[in-house]
């Protein structure tokens, strides 16, 4: 296997940003891996790894995974339920190319989108503003138009936006390669 589109997901917003990248890869030496089946990626040199935020950056079983990217090639990316242009999100998105750098990957490349916060979650935020809690996760009406905006991604154009970065950098990052290989 060339490629592995690798995410971790729990209501499917980075499942649906994987998808889109992995169905754009034109070659047929490519697979679609769920991180919560563990996996087996020895034999990929590119790999795409997504992951939804959790606490600011990748949840425990994403980040055991990355541990094992040494030698990749990895396209990082993430879907958020908070602004994908806030420092939060950049924030996120450095927490889990940092862990691809420390394990001995090489990033070629990132993307963040939205995802929908999940109505669960809604509604326990709900739960906390009417018990009077001060969590600062507490549900306000402006709180309720932002979930309401990001409802519905991540959209296509997200989705073909991650794909294009995805096959721009793969194809920048073999270039480069075979320039260094000149010399
Ligand atoms: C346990 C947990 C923690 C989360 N922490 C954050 C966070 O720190 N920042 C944020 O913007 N969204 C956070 N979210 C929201 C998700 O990252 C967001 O809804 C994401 O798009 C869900 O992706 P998925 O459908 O692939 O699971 C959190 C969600 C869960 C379940």
């Amino acid at each position: 296997m060339k490629y592995a589109v690798c995410y971790r997901s729990l209501t499917g917003c980075t499942k649906k940003v994987a998808q889109a990248i992995y169905d754009d890869i034109k070659e047929k030496d490519k697979a679609l891996l769920d991180i919560k089946d563990n996996p087996d990626i020895t034999d990929a040199d590119i790999v795409a790894l997504g992951y939804y935020v959790d606490q600011a950056g990748p949840d425990d079983l994403a980040c055991k995974f990355i541990t094992r990217l040494k030698g990749k090639r990895v396209f990082v990316f993430c879907t958020l339920a908070y602004f994908a242009d806030s420092t939060h999100a950049f924030e996120a998105i450095q927490k889990g190319i940092k862990l691809v750098q420390e394990a001995g990957g090489q990033v070629i490349g990132s993307f963040i989108a939205n995802g929908a916060l999940a109505p669960q979650i809604i509604a326990e935020f709900k739960r906390m503003a009417q018990s009077g809690n001060a969590n600062h996760h507490a549900y306000t009406p402006e709180k309720g138009l932002r979930y309401e905006l990001f409802k519905n991604h991540p959209t296509k154009a997200e989705c073909a936006l991650a794909s294009e970065r995805f096959q721009e950098r793969v194809l920048l990052s073999d270039q480069v390669e075979a320039l260094k290989a000149q010399h």
